[in-house]
Order: C-alpha cells, then sequence, then structure tokens
C-alpha cells in the first residue's frame, strides 16, 4: 500500500511527499533530480532515482513496490523556457506521461494525482476561471500539460485509469520551520526572485510588463501556499480511493495580486527596501490568473490554511534566511 511520488525531490513534490509521511502514508519517491534535490526529499521515504521517460527503471521500480496510487509531479513547469525550447516539454511532459500510464497499466494501477495548471486556460475570457471554461494555452507548457489531461481521458476511458487533475495557480511559500523550501537554479518565479533582491543575492527586481489591462498595468495573479497546495493532492488520493470518477480541480486563493502589490508585500514581510525597475513584457504571459477554487473546496473538501500573501511570503523568507545556498546542490 505505498504512495508512488514521481519529482518527489522537487519543491511541491517534496512538501507532498513530507504531508503524506505526517498523514501516515507509505511513500516511495522516485526523480532524476534535474531539477530536484536529493536533500529534499524526507529520509522516511524510499528514494528511486529515475527519469518519467525510462520504461525500465519505471518497471523496476513498480515491481520493487507495493503500489496502490501515483502522483505525479515530474515535470518541466518554466513558461518562458517553453516558448524558446517547446519540445523540451512535450517530450518530459506528455510523452513522459504516455510511459508511465503504459507501465501503470501493465502493474495495474489505476489512480493518478497529477500537476495540470492555470496555464491550460491561456488568457481567460472571464476572472475567475471555472474548470469548466475554455482551455486555450498561450505557452508550450500549457499545450503540454493540456495534452496530458486529454491523455489522461482517454486512458481512463480504455483502461479504467482514474485521474485527478489539479490545476495549480501560483505556488509559493515554504514548509513553517523552514526545513524544506524552494530552491531552483536558475530561479525564474516572482517571489523567490524578489527574496534574492532583499537577500543582497540580485540588484533589483525587474517587474515584466507595465501595460497590461489589468489595475495598475502589472500582471495579477493568485497565490496558494505550498503545505495548501500538497494537502489538496492527499484529499485527491482519498477522493479516489473511495471510487470517485476522473475529475479536475483549480487550486488557488480566488484573490488576485499584482505583481506591484506582490512587491509591496514582500518588503512588508521582509522589512527590506527591494528596489524594482519596470521591464518589458515577458513574451507568454496572460494578463490575469485568479482561479474559481469552490469545486475543490466542495467535492475535495479542502481548506487551504494560508490566506494572507504576506504570510505566504513570509515563509518564504524564513526557509531563505535559514538556507541561503538552497540545499547546496548548485545546478547552473
Ligand atoms: N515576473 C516578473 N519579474 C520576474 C519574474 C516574474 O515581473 O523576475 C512576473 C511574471 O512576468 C508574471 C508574474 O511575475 O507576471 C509571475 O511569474 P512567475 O514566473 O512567478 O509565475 P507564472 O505566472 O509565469 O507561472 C506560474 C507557474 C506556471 C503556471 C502559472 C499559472 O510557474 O507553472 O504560474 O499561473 F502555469
Amino acid at each position: 500500500m505505498t504512495v508512488l511520488v514521481l519529482g518527489g525531490a522537487g519543491y511541491i513534490g517534496s512538501h507532498a511527499v513530507d504531508r503524506l509521511l505526517t498523514k501516515g502514508y507509505d511513500v516511495a519517491v522516485y526523480d532524476n533530480l534535474v531539477t530536484g534535490h536529493r536533500g529534499a526529499v524526507n529520509p522516511k521515504a524510499r528514494f528511486y532515482y529515475g527519469d518519467v521517460r525510462n520504461t525500465e527503471q519505471l518497471e523496476q521500480v513498480f515491481t520493487a513496490e507495493d503500489i496502490t496510487s501515483v502522483v505525479h509531479f515530474a515535470a518541466f513547469s518554466i513558461v518562458p523556457e517553453s516558448m524558446k525550447d517547446p519540445l523540451k516539454y512535450f517530450d518530459n511532459n506528455t510523452a513522459g506521461l504516455v510511459t508511465l500510464l503504459e507501465v501503470m497499466n501493465r502493474h495495474n494501477v489505476k489512480q493518478i494525482v497529477f500537476s495540470s495548471t492555470a496555464a491550460t486556460y491561456g488568457e481567460p475570457k472571464s476572472i475567475p476561471v471555472k474548470e469548466s471554461d475554455p482551455q486555450v494555452p498561450t505557452n508550450p507548457y500549457g499545450e503540454s500539460k493540456l495534452a496530458m489531461e486529454k491523455i489522461m481521458h482517454w486512458a481512463d476511458v480504455a483502461y479504467g485509469i482514474k485521474f485527478v487533475a489539479l490545476r495549480y495557480f501560483n505556488v509559493a511559500g515554504a514548509k513553517a520551520d523552514g526545513s524544506i523550501g524552494e530552491d531552483h537554479h536558475p530561479e525564474t518565479h516572482l517571489i523567490p526572485i524578489i527574496l534574492q533582491v532583499a537577500a543582497g543575492e540580485r540588484d533589483e527586481l525587474k517587474i515584466f510588463g507595465a501595460d497590461y489591462p489589468t489595475p495598475d498595468g502589472t500582471n495579477v495573479r493568485d497565490y496558494v501556499h505550498v503545505v495548501d497546495l500538497a494537502d489538496a493532492h492527499i484529499l485527491a488520493l482519498e477522493y479516489l480511493a473511495k471510487g470517485n470518477d476522473s475529475n479536475a480541480f483549480n487550486l488557488g486563493s480566488a484573490t488576485g495580486f499584482s505583481n506591484k502589490e506582490i512587491l509591496e508585500a514582500a518588503r512588508a514581510a521582509t522589512g527590506k527596501p527591494i528596489p524594482a525597475q519596470m521591464a518589458p513584457r515577458r513574451p507568454g504571459d496572460p494578463a490575469t490568473l485568479v482561479a474559481a477554487s469552490q469545486r475543490a473546496r466542495d467535492i475535495l473538501g479542502w481548506q487551504p490554511q494560508y490566506d494572507d500573501v504576506t504570510e505566504i511570503i513570509r515563509t518564504a523568507w524564513n526557509w531563505k534566511q535559514t538556507h541561503p545556498q538552497g540545499y547546496g546542490e548548485r545546478k547552473d
């Protein structure tokens, strides 16, 4: 009765592993450590080094372990990188899922919770975005994840593999005790970049685009704390274990913050001046992404604990201050 966590050494995956263990699950982690960190994996989980596209390595794990369900985080997720190198995304994310599903089917493992994204909606027609809204991605990352959702659907129809697709909005923060957190090389996400400026590792923040159709002209995003997000995966596993149908859920806070507002919140959370200047738009960025996440609350019983973005930033700052070198495994 083991949960296999693919990508369990990554930022979100490592928090999910930690929460699963806290709730008493037996956990095995499978990760190629390309973006993940061995030091992020709770030692109570069994660790397997391997790539999601490698059938042979996956076969070995599914043979060695008594796997009942899979949580799949192993994917690339950087929007601007996907604009430059789309095939990298379709190979790892989309083709990787096909390999994983083939192995799962051979081993009769029929439950999977997988990371989807707000990026599958593209530029939404109305805010907040509902799960039933059109999915028209504006970048290859979102397209690779939308293709994964569609593949999942047909794998359910044909093989009875039930799935929950969790469409994340913007994930931030770290475990409250500061023992695990976000450590990307290179870092591209807004909050950790702001904290690098606060810590004196960067000279200034560049805000990408001040001419969007939003109240202050900068992009608006919906931030969710990584531990709340991790807990939604456990609720999704419970939902599938009860025999429910495949489903998709938005995970966000239903509140939008502009990039300028996040900067101000970070100044408040850190007490640092954090110099910033405006810069041109970044390709592939939708103006506004805010989630309607009532479905996750109603059906999964999800109750996020963090509703204050300054508090979310404070947990990330705690991690940053206690781990100035991250996990100390430089990758760039
Ligand atoms: N931004 C800056 N300066 C920076 C970095 C980011 O202004 O140095 C801006 C971006 O242009 C954007 C906002 O901060 O407007 C948030 O950018 P992130 O890179 O932190 O996050 P994204 O919104 O691009 O993407 C994140 C995840 C994706 C997911 C998406 C869905 O990384 O996987 O949220 O909302 F698809």
